[in-house]
C-alpha cells in the first residue's frame, strides 16, 4: 500500500532550493532520480520539472523515514518534509543550482512505486529515438525536453502578449474544412453524415484569415495547428504549429516591422538575446545569386561566384557548352580545404548529384598552382582570371558546377550549407536574420507545363510589375517575404490581392479555370467582392522557431508528442486500422491491401 498525501502540501519545487532557504522547513514532491547508500546515511536525488534536490536521510534522525528510503527505487514518487541545510564541506556541487544545500529529511512518504524504466532519465544517457518516442511520457521527464517545452511555453506567452498589445484578436478558425492551397497533400476526414464527401484538415488558416479581414476584424492572430501530408525532414512535421497573423490597411513594410519586433521580443524574453532591428533584407534575386538558395545562412561567407562569362569560351567543353546552352557556371572557394582527401571530394561530388548536378569539378591550390583534373583545359590568362574572381590562394579548394541555373544554384547552395556545417562555420550561439523579399510571383512547373504560384494564388504582384502579367508574367515579382534565421525559413507571408480583376488575371495565368476556382475557393472570391480591405499577413513556424531558440537538431525535440519521419506516433500506434463497422458507417470500402 502506498502512502496517501493526507494534508501534505508542497512548499517548493526541488529545483528552486538555494542557500537562501537554509534553515527553512520544506515539503517537496517528485521522482527519485537516484538513491545512494553510504552505510547508514542514504542520499536521494529527488527530481521535479524545475530540477533536482538532494535529500539526506539519517537513521538516527527518523528511523521510519530512513527505513522507507531504503525501499525506494528509481522513478518512485516520493514526498518529504525536512529542513534545508548547507551541504557538508567538500560535498558542494557548484554545477547544480541546488548544489550548495540538501534537505535533512524528517518524514518521507512513498506516494507510488514504479517499474524499472527502460532507460535512465538523466541528461546524459543516449537513447535510441524510437525507444524514446515509444515511452515518450518517460522521455518527457528528462531535463532537456522539459527545458525545451518550458521555453516553448514562454515563446507562446510572449507572442500572445505582444500581439495583444498590438491590437491583434486571437480568433479560432475551423479544423474540419476545405483544402487550402499551400502546396502539400491534404489530410482528409470522411464525413459520415454526408457520405462520400470529405473534409480536409487545414494546411493553414489562409482562407479564413482573409475572410476575417473582409469582416473587419482588422488584426487577427492565432497559434494554430496546421496539417500537411508531405515528405518529412528534420524540420518538418505532418502536424505543426503556426503563429498565424493577418492585418488590414497595411503594406509590406508594416507587416515586416510588426513581425520583426515580435521576434526581437521573443528572443529577449525567451533566451535573453538582443536582436537588432530593423532586420536585414535581401531580394530573392540577390539571395540566389550569392547563396544559391532562398533561405541563406548568413552566419558565414563561402559565397557562390558566377563565372559563366569568364568560361564561355574556355577549352573545357563541359563549361563552354553549358554557357552556350543558356546555363550557368558557378563556384565556391572553400578556404584552406586543399587538404581534402580523394574520398572527401568523391563524397562532395555525390552530394551535389542529389540535387541534379552532373559532376563537381575541383581545384586544389598548391605551390605549383592548380592541381585539378580540369587544369589542362585553361590558358594561363584564364587561370589568373579565375583565381582573381574566386580570390583563390594557396591551400584553397575551388569547386565548380555547370548546369541549368536552377541546378547550379541549388547544388552549390546546398553544398555551401553542407560545408558550413562540416567546417564548423555556423555557431548555434549566433542568430542571423534576413527578410528575403521580391520573390517571383510565378514559377514554371515542368511536370504539368504551367505556371504555379510561388507563395499562393492570393499573393499580390508588386505594383510596378502588374503590367508584366500581360507581357512577361514569369518576370513579375510578388509582394511576398520570408523571414530566414540561420538558413531556416521560420516564417513567410505576403500582401494579398484584394482586387477582383487582378485575382481573375492570376487564376488565368495559373491555368485555373473559372469553374475550378469557384469549386476550390468560391467562398473567398465571393467575399473579396464585398468590400475587401487591402490586407496582408504572415505565419511563423512555432516549432522551427523554438528549435533554433533551444539549439535542437530535430523538430521532434520541441514537440511533446511528435510523429516519426514516417508520420506515425510510436506512443499511441496511430495511424491504426479501424473496424469494418466504422468504415461501413462512412461508406468506405478499402481497396485490396497489397500482400506484404
Ligand atoms: P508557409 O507555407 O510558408 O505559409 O508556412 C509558414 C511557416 O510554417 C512553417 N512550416 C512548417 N513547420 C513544420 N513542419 C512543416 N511541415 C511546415 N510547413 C511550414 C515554416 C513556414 O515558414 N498561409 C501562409 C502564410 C501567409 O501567407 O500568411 C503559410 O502557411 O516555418
Ligand atoms: P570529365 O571530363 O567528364 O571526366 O570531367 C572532369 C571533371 O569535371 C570531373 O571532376 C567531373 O566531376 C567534373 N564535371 C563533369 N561535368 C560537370 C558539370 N556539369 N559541372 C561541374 N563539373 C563537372
Amino acid at each position: 500500500m502506498n502512502d496517501t498525501l493526507e494534508n501534505w502540501k508542497r512548499s517548493h519545487y526541488c529545483g528552486d532550493l538555494t542557500s537562501a532557504h537554509i534553515g527553512q522547513q520544506v515539503c517537496l514532491m517528485g521522482w527519485v532520480q537516484k538513491r545512494r547508500d553510504h552505510g547508514g546515511l542514504i542520499f536521494i536525488d529527488l527530481r521535479d520539472r524545475e530540477g533536482i534536490a538532494q535529500l539526506a536521510l539519517d537513521p538516527d534522525r527518523d528511523h521510519e523515514a530512513h527505513e522507507k528510503a531504503d525501499r525506494v527505487r528509481s522513478e518512485f514518487v516520493v514526498a518529504v518534509k525536512g529542513t534545508v541545510s548547507p551541504r557538508p564541506e567538500g560535498t558542494v556541487n557548484p554545477k547544480m543550482k541546488t548544489g550548495e544545500v540538501e534537505v535533512e529529511v524528517s518524514e518521507l512518504k512513498i506516494l507510488n512505486t514504479s517499474k524499472t524504466p527502460p532507460f535512465g532519465l538523466d541528461e546524459y544517457t543516449e537513447v535510441a529515438e524510437n525507444i524514446r518516442l515509444k515511452y515518450r511520457y518517460l522521455d518527457l521527464r528528462r531535463p532537456a525536453l522539459q527545458k525545451n517545452l518550458m521555453l516553448r511555453h514562454r515563446v507562446a506567452r510572449t507572442v500572445r502578449t505582444y500581439l495583444d498589445e498590438q491590437n491583434f484578436l486571437e480568433i479560432e478558425t475551423p479544423v474540419l474544412t476545405k483544402s487550402t492551397p499551400e502546396g502539400a497533400r491534404d489530410y482528409l476526414v470522411p464525413s459520415r453524415v454526408n457520405s462520400g464527401t470529405f473534409f480536409a484538415l487545414p494546411q493553414s488558416p489562409q482562407l479564413f484569415k482573409q475572410l476575417l479581414m473582409v469582416s473587419g476584424y482588422d488584426r487577427y492572430c492565432q497559434i494554430v495547428k496546421c496539417f500537411r501530408d508531405e515528405d518529412l525532414r528534420a524540420d518538418r512535421q505532418p502536424e505543426f504549429t503556426q503563429i498565424d497573423c493577418e492585418m488590414s490597411f497595411v503594406d509590406r513594410d508594416d507587416v515586416i516591422t510588426t513581425m520583426e519586433n515580435m521576434i526581437a521580443r521573443v528572443f529577449k524574453e525567451a533566451i535573453g538575446v538582443e536582436v537588432a532591428t530593423p532586420m536585414a533584407r535581401m531580394s530573392y534575386a540577390e539571395a540566389m545569386d550569392r547563396f544559391g538558395v532562398d533561405n541563406p545562412d548568413l552566419r558565414f561567407g563561402l559565397e557562390l561566384v558566377e563565372l559563366s562569362g569568364l568560361v564561355a569560351n574556355c577549352g573545357f567543353k563541359v563549361f563552354a557548352d553549358v554557357v552556350a546552352g543558356g546555363g550557368m557556371v558557378k563556384a565556391l572557394n572553400a578556404k584552406g580545404c586543399a587538404n581534402f582527401s580523394r574520398k572527401d571530394l568523391d563524397d562532395l561530388t555525390e552530394f551535389v548529384k542529389i540535387y541534379g548536378a552532373k559532376g563537381l569539378a575541383w581545384v586544389k591550390m598548391t605551390e605549383d598552382g592548380w592541381q585539378s583534373p580540369i587544369a589542362k583545359f585553361f590558358t594561363p590568362e584564364e587561370l589568373a582570371q579565375l583565381n582573381e574572381a574566386l580570390n583563390a590562394e594557396l591551400g584553397d579548394l575551388l569547386m565548380f558546377v555547370a548546369d541549368t541555373p536552377r541546378i547550379t544554384n541549388e547544388s552549390l547552395g546546398r553544398l555551401r550549407g553542407h560545408l558550413g556545417q562540416r567546417l564548423g562555420l555556423a555557431s548555434k550561439e549566433e542568430f542571423k536574420f534576413v527578410w528575403v523579399t521580391d520573390f517571383p510571383l510565378l514559377e514554371w512547373d515542368h511536370e504539368t507545363r504551367r505556371h504555379v504560384a510561388v507563395h499562393h494564388p492570393f499573393t499580390a504582384p508588386c505594383d510596378e510589375d502588374v503590367p508584366l502579367l500581360d507581357t512577361d508574367p514569369g518576370k513579375a515579382r510578388a509582394k511576398a517575404y520570408d523571414l530566414v534565421l540561420n538558413g531556416s525559413e521560420i516564417g513567410g507571408g505576403s500582401i494579398r490581392i484584394h482586387d477582383q480583376a487582378i485575382q481573375s488575371k492570376m487564376f488565368e495565368l495559373l491555368g485555373i479555370g473559372e469553374e475550378e476556382a469557384r469549386e476550390k475557393f468560391g467562398f473567398l472570391l465571393d467575399a473579396l467582392e464585398f468590400g475587401a480591405p487591402p490586407h496582408g499577413g504572415l505565419a511563423f513556424g512555432l516549432d522551427r522557431l523554438v528549435m533554433i531558440l533551444t539549439g535542437s537538431d530535430s523538430i521532434r525535440d520541441v514537440i511533446a508528442f511528435p510523429k516519426t519521419q514516417k508520420a506515425t506516433c510510436l506512443l499511441s500506434g496511430a495511424p491504426g486500422v479501424v473496424d469494418e463497422k466504422q468504415l461501413q458507417e462512412l461508406s468506405i470500402r478499402l481497396r485490396q491491401q497489397k500482400k506484404e
